[in-house]
């Protein structure tokens, strides 16, 4: 049975078998849920990351969870908002369809998400949102492995956007 559910959390204390980190296109970490991943992880994550040689915007790449209770971390530079005429509705969408891929490919049944770009790359979240819940729901349809996703908000408001996309 395929659900998606929207909660209230720290990603890096969810069991998820991927959750996915906001990261940036070099893959060495940085703040916000990034930073947050990576401390819970331990050094060997940033070890991994480093192997990798960054990540184009939009794209995704996986990596081992080490400490973390998920067993994968999956990484994706989501869009830095510029206005919104470069792009980045497709570049937002594609983070989300492209992890969402990766971690089909690796036999993930659960994944865990944060809102991705909604943070210090300043993508509206009333905007964010839609895109999201439309790729997620919208990629559960025909997933192979991946049965569950989660959408974990760091806040109040973050959820609320999210539940209010998800009625649609
Ligand atoms: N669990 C879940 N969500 C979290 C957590 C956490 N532990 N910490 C922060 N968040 C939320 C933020 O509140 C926001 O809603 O993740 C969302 C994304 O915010 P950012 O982490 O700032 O990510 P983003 O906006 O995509 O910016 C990415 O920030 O940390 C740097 O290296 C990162 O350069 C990259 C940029």
């Amino acid at each position: 049975m395929k659900s998606f559910a929207i909660v209230l959390g720290n990603i890096t204390t969810v069991k998820a078998d991927a959750i996915v980190n906001a990261a940036n296109t070099t893959l060495l970490g940085g703040g916000g849920v990034d930073g947050a991943i990576h401390r819970a992880a331990g050094p060997q994550l940033l070890e991994e990351c480093r192997t990798l040689h960054g990540c184009a915007t939009g794209e995704a790449k996986i990596t081992k969870g080490y400490r973390l209770p998920a067993k994968y971390v999956i990484h994706t530079p989501g869009p830095v908002w510029q206005g919104g005429n470069r792009h980045e509705p497709d570049l937002l969408r594609n983070s989300y369809v492209n992890s969402l891929k990766l971690a089909d490919s690796y036999g993930c049944r659960t994944v865990a998400f944060p809102s991705i770009s909604t943070g210090v790359y300043h993508f509206p979240l009333e905007q964010a949102a839609p895109i999201a819940v439309q790729a997620i729901r919208g990629f559960l349809d025909h997933s192979n492995h991946v049965e569950k996703v989660m959408m974990v908000c760091f806040d109040d408001e973050t959820r609320r956007a999210y539940e209010k996309a998800n009625e649609g």
